[in-house]
Order: structure tokens, then C-alpha cells, then sequence
């Protein structure tokens, strides 16, 4: 299976894609290249420092979103590119890529959705709104990319608990820790390896 790694920022899921499949913890998968918006995303220097094909598309380089877009599209599908998979990716994913890779799009949200999701909840906000709703576990979810924002069938999910004490950077690094850096490496293992289905919408992973 072929990977698009979509990033803006740090990296530390991609991260955990790539050495996931360096232990072979997960099989019959390959970062085929890494694209972020961001050209200083340090996740650009993490896929060059494994060798892997790392592209800076931005939409600033371009006239129009939709060329932006296009570009997009014509890229991945050149690259070969089986999975997409968006590791705190900030740009919205334009219904022509979503239409093309119907169920080949995954991301990772760092809450149980479908609480803390949607427009506007990104980063710490996230978080933010966990602590101050006071729930006792949080988590983090991975699911198929829709027309939607954090809406599309979710394939796993882990549960994190939250402590007393907590801050937002805290409660953050405990469910990337525990929960992100497990979840998307496991769930490109099952894709990979067949073991995902999706009947109305909703996912089974044997
Ligand atoms: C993390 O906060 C994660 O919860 C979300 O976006 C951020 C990505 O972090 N998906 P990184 O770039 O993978 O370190």
C-alpha cells in the first residue's frame, strides 16, 4: 500500500507511521512521499532524513484554490498513491480528491468523536474544550475522511484518562503519546493488510 503522509507541522505521526513500518510493526505499507503546506514543517525534514520524497504544495504558490487543488490531485495521483493519510494536516482536502479516493483518505483526530470535533477544533482547542467540559477520558479516533469536517466512518479509537492537573499541552502530549501514535500506525496495518470494512457507513476491523 502506497502512503501520502499529508502534514503541516511537527510531524510526530508521521514519525510514528515511519518507524512503525521500519520495525515492521506494520507490513505491506510505504511512505511514498510526505506533502505539507507549510514548507518550514519540520515533518519535511523527518521524511528527508528517511530518505523519503518530501514536497512542499502550498496554496499561497497558487493563482486559485482550485488550481492549488488540481495540483494536489495531479500529484497524488501521479505518485501512484494508494492512501492518503492526513497527520495533523490544517488544509481542507477538496471534494475532487475526496470524489477520487472515495475511503482511501484516514485522519487522526485527538479526541473520542464525536465529542471535540468539528470546525474549529484543532490543536489545543481540542483539549481546551475537553478539560473545560471536565470529561474523565479523552482519546483520540481515526476515521475515514468525507465532504464533512471529522464526520467520516470511523475505523479505531483509544481511550486516553484524563488526570487532575492536567493542562492543555499535557492532556495533548498524553493522547498523542498514548493513543495518535498507536492508532494511525494500527489502522494502516489493517487497510494494508485487508482487514478493514465499511458496510453503511460503518467500519469493522477484524
Ligand atoms: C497533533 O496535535 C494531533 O493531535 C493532530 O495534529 C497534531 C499533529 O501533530 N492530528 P504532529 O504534526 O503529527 O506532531
Amino acid at each position: 500500500l502506497k502512503l501520502a503522509v499529508l502534514v503541516s507541522g511537527g510531524g510526530t505521526n508521521l514519525q510514528a507511521i515511519i518507524d512503525s513500518i521500519e520495525s515492521g510493526k506494520v507490513t505491506n505499507a510505504s511512505v511514498g512521499v510526505v506533502i505539507s503546506n507549510n514548507k518550514n514543517a519540520y515533518a519535511l525534514e523527518r521524511a528527508r532524513k528517511h530518505g523519503i520524497e518530501a514536497v512542499c504544495i502550498s496554496p499561497k504558490e497558487y493563482e486559485s484554490r482550485d488550481a492549488f487543488n488540481q495540483a494536489m490531485l495531479d500529484y497524488l495521483e501521479q505518485a501512484g498513491i494508494d492512501l492518503i493519510v492526513l497527520a495533523g494536516y490544517l488544509v481542507v482536502v477538496p471534494e475532487i480528491i475526496i470524489e477520487k479516493f472515495r475511503n482511501r483518505i484516514i485522519n487522526i483526530h485527538p479526541s473520542l468523536i464525536p465529542s471535540f470535533c468539528g470546525t474549529g477544533y484543532y490543536g489545543l482547542k481540542v483539549h481546551e474544550a475537553a478539560l473545560r467540559r471536565g470529561v474523565k477520558v479523552s482519546g483520540a479516533t481515526v476515521h475515514f475522511v468525507d465532504e464533512g469536517t471529522d464526520t467520516g466512518p470511523i475505523i479505531m479509537q483509544k481511550a486516553v484518562c484524563v488526570k487532575s492537573g492536567d493542562t492543555p499541552e499535557v492532556l495533548q502530549r498524553r493522547i498523542m503519546e498514548e493513543a495518535e501514535w498507536v492508532l494511525l500506525p494500527a489502522a494502516i496495518d489493517a487497510i494494508a493488510n485487508g482487514r478493514v470494512h465499511i458496510h453503511d457507513g460503518i467500519v469493522t476491523v477484524d
